[in-house]
């Protein structure tokens, strides 16, 4: 399986932040928030990653990234000259895909979840139809939205419905079988003129293939979209790294866990950046490691 990583979009919630730089490289307490989502992709067991984003950020997406050799993967990047919806990225990607299977992180959200490595993997694993992760929040009018019957199975999706059936969001991170190009290829520009990521997820809802995995209680899944919710998603990895002394959304780590890089590679990153709280901790693992930990569970 492969990912992309979608990081378009003009950020306007966030003017005038976002005027001089991309959403995606903001920082989500001490980390470019597009390691977040890099993070929950590496989690998942892939390696090959496709970086989309607009033309004109897309330099400091390289200089910030660089070919995925420091985190044991391999990037491709992409523009996205203009920002017609998340299912797009399908139509960009689609030669580069050449018929596998993909999974797509918005560079946007965090997930934070006990276990979330074992369902991700799962999600990999799955060779027919798509996954989707769901979870409950207060406003769900600002999200796609999933209903569920009393037996639990999915019934209706939405993209931001006025009056929402549930208030179960489905989170910016997909799993989709090898038809999602040509799926992309058929669907039609919405009333706001995008191809919307919800209009592909219900082609898989009304073929009955879509999975629904409910994020629940102990879950973070937090969109770092709008200021508050960025300090929000700041401070709570601040509270997470300081009280429990674990890391959230290092790419490095969760390489190193992964076994996409080694203990000697743990080390000199450490080393390299021993100035910071983060290049502290990474080393602090690389010098007490000696078994994969079960505690694990970003
Ligand atoms: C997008 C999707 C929406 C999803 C959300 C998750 O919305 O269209 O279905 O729930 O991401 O962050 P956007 O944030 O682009 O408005």
């Amino acid at each position: 399986m492969k990912a992309i990583l979608l990081s378009g979009g003009s950020g306007t919630r966030l003017h005038p932040i976002t005027l001089g730089v991309s959403k995606q490289l903001l920082p989500v307490y001490d980390k470019p928030m597009i390691y977040y989502p890099l993070t929950t992709l590496i989690l998942s067991g892939i390696r090959e990653i496709m970086i989309i984003t607009t033309p004109h950020d897309l330099p400091q997406f390289q200089r910030l990234l660089g070919d995925g050799s420091q985190f044991g993967v391999e990037f491709t990047y992409r523009q996205q000259p203009s920002p017609d919806g998340i299912a797009q990225a399908f139509l960009i990607a689609a030669d580069w895909l050449n018929g596998s299977s993909c999974a797509l992180a918005l560079g946007d959200n965090l997930i934070f979840a006990d276990g979330l490595s074992t369902k991700l993997q799962e999600a990999r694993q799955r060779d027919y139809g798509a996954t989707v992760f769901a979870y409950q929040v207060r406003d769900p009018e600002r999200y796609g939205v999933i209903s569920f019957d009393d037996n639990g199975r999915a019934l209706t999706i939405e993209e931001k419905p006025e009056i929402p059936q549930s208030n179960w969001a489905v989170t910016g991170l997909y799993f989709y079988d090898r038809r999602v190009c040509e799926i992309a290829a058929n669907l039609r520009p919405s009333d706001r003129g995008e191809l919307e990521i919800t209009d592909l997820n219900r082609v898989y809802l009304e073929e009955n293939s879509l999975h629904v995995s409910l994020l629940g209680r102990g879950c973070a899944w937090l969109d770092a979209g709008l200021p508050d919710s960025l300090m929000q998603a700041g401070t709570f990895v601040q509270a997470i790294q300081s009280r429990q002394g674990m890391l959230v959304g290092s790419p490095t780590e969760a390489a190193f866990r992964m076994g996409f890089i080694s203990l000697e590679e743990l080390y000199a990153r450490g080393k390299s950046m021993i100035k910071t709280d983060l290049g502290k901790m990474l080393l602090h693992l690389a010098e007490n490691y000696e078994t994969p930990s079960a505690s694990y569970s970003q």
